[in-house]
């Protein structure tokens, strides 16, 4: 059989199109902080300013050396807390080893109304009661979800199972399956025998960054393969699928690079146009939130 491809390019330039009349009318922006030089970041954030350049949305990079400090860290982000001008802004994770036990806290100071992450408790609880409080989900999550309606496929009464129960990725996805209707597994590194699990999904949806942790063996006949997990090996990037293998029994799966990945991105511009459209209608009726 040969599968479908989620081409997450091609899903997400449809859904940066459809963004660039609300970027106009709204004129949000999104600020990035990043600690520090960690090459992938420098490397998504180079992304993420160029989805920003894409749809026309105002964007800023703000670099920090390495050696800051966490009192320099929250001044920045009370800085941008209660700048008008900036819609949303994310802190770029990992952090440098000195501030990585603090994610927590860094996450919390953060304003909910300008948190387009998605990250912090308030914007995760929200999650919990519907998918009508989705407002802003998690952009790795909100991408998945987008990229398996870009393609049609049903999730209402389908077995899914997540594997992966990040707070940033497993926990939302199960989240928004489950209140899109699915039956939901989720499988994490101690579940006992994960094959017994994959093997019954109708959807499989994996993060976890191990490469190829998800043979053909793993994977019911005709089952769609969302591939969320991506890492640099040497002999390049490298989902958690054996991607090969499985597109022999998938009917749809994702690409690595090329799949969940743009998705990812568009998803956060699309929280930024969300953040102004709240932000004005809280301005208008202070009770909106
Ligand atoms: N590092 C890798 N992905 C992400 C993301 O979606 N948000 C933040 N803040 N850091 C990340």
């Amino acid at each position: 059989m040969t599968p479908l491809l989620l081409d997450g390019r091609k899903a997400s330039q449809a859904l940066l199109e459809s963004l660039k009349k609300d970027v106009a009318s709204l004129n949000p922006s999104l600020t990035v902080v990043q600690v520090g030089d960690d090459p992938a970041s420098t490397s998504y954030i180079a992304q993420k300013m160029k989805s920003c350049d894409t749809v026309g949305m105002r964007h800023e990079h703000r670099h920090l050396p390495a050696d800051t400090t966490l009192e320099d860290l929250f001044a920045v982000i009370e800085e941008l807390n209660t700048n008008p001008d900036v819609t949303g802004f994310i802190v770029q994770l990992p952090l440098p080893v000195h501030l990585s036990q603090y994610v927590p806290q860094v996450i919390r100071a953060i304003n909910p109304m300008k948190d387009v992450d998605g990250f912090c408790a308030y914007n995760l609880g929200k999650m919990f009661l519907s998918k009508e409080f989705e407002h802003l989900p998690p952009a790795t999550p909100s991408g998945v979800m987008q990229l398996l309606a870009f393609y049609d496929i049903e999730i209402e009464g389908k077995d899914v199972v997540v594997v992966g129960h990040s707070n940033t990725v497993g926990k939302p996805l199960s989240t928004m399956f489950l209140n899109r209707n699915a039956t939901v597994t989720t499988c994490h590194i101690h579940t006992k025998d994960l094959a017994r699990h994959t093997r019954e999904a109708d959807i499989l949806a994996v993060a976890v960054g191990k490469p190829g942790l998800i043979s053909a063996d793993m994977v019911k006949e005709g089952a769609v393969v969302v591939d969320i997990g991506i890492t640099k090996t040497e002999s390049g990037l490298k989902g958690d699928v054996d991607f090969d293998s499985v597109s022999q029994k998938a009917s749809a799966i994702t690409p690595v690079p090329g799949g969940v990945g743009p998705m990812t991105v568009a998803s956060l511009i699309r929280n930024c146009v969300r953040a102004k459209q709240r932000q004005l209608e809280s301005e208008k009726s202070e009770n909106s939130f």
